[in-house]
């Protein structure tokens, strides 16, 4: 695997590839990688020739009271888990290569389905997402990009982002990957304490105990209710219990595909995790 730390040294290693017409796959990451991570290569490997992984902790996406210091930094063993999964070119920018020292004036901006859910808590993150998403789409200029269910709106602010900017690149979508007890893998997950871990997959027991509900009839407000009440019953604090169509948009019929989102803190820790409830 190579890796690549400057715009002009990547477009050197991805040269020979773009000449010779090969597919790239593309999964941006901000690192400190998992098993969720790895499942996004393993998918770009199955379907394109090159993969290109970015490691990238992006200050843009980062609100003022957010953890974007402590983020964990894990390069070393992030590359050597790229290298055994077989990532041809890792990119690891720094802040500096990334956004320069001149002013930056250009956002973009995807609109209103950054306002719902964690946009309504993080003002202007999906902004700094769909930003630095844009720049390594450009610098990268892959095929097919991959994201991670997990973050559902986010794939969905891309989706939406590359449907508007008309780029060239298919966004495949890939299923959350949960450890043995539920729990969606997430680079956070590492700031649970052993008592708050131990609480946390009670986050994904009450979203299928609410799917089992739903189709048992019982009406959507009455379970996103119940959701509520039992994760503040487990000690969580919560930021939003809300059902939505995949894209985002409000429910409005009886047997419509919804997908039901979760935010919420054990401690300082955020979570977040979602399931499709699918009626077709
Ligand atoms: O999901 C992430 O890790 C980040 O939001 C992304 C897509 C790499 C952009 O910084």
């Amino acid at each position: 695997m190579k890796t690549e730390t400057t715009i002009q040294s990547l477009n050197a290693a991805l040269s020979p590839a773009r000449l010779a017409r090969k597919t790239i796959g593309f999964v941006p990451t901000m690192g400190n990688l998992h098993q969720g991570h790895l499942n996004l290569v393993r998918e770009a490997k199955k379907l394109c020739d090159v993969v290109v992984v970015s490691i990238f902790v992006n200050p843009i996406q980062f609100g003022p009271n957010e953890d974007f210091d402590n983020y964990p930094r894990t390069l070393e063993a992030d590359s050597q888990l790229l290298a055994e999964v077989g990532c041809d070119v890792l990119f690891a920018p720094s802040v500096q290569q990334m956004y320069g020292d001149l002013p930056r004036r250009t956002a973009v901006v995807v609109g209103e389905i950054t306002e719902v859910l964690c946009g309504r808590s993080r003002a202007g993150h999906f902004d700094g997402v769909a930003t630095v998403v844009t720049k390594l789409f450009h610098i990268v200029q892959p095929d097919t990009a991959f994201f991670g269910q997990k973050d559902w709106q986010q794939l969905a602010v891309i989706r939406q982002m590359t449907r508007d900017l008309s780029f060239p690149i298919d966004i495949v979508g890939v299923p959350i990957a949960r450890a043995e007890d539920g729990l969606a893998l997430s680079s956070r997950n590492g700031y649970l304490t052993d008592l708050q871990r131990k609480v946390a997959p009670k986050i994904y027991q009450s979203l299928t105990d609410a799917e089992k509900a739903l189709r048992k009839k019982t009406p959507l407000a009455e379970v996103l209710t119940s959701i509520e009440a039992n994760l503040t019953k487990a000690g969580f604090e919560i930021d939003y219990v809300e059902a939505l169509t995949p894209d985002l948009e409000a429910v409005n019929a009886f047997d419509q595909d919804i997908v039901l989102f979760v935010a919420a803190k054990l401690g300082n820790t955020r979570l977040i995790d979602n399931l499709v409830v699918k009626y077709s």
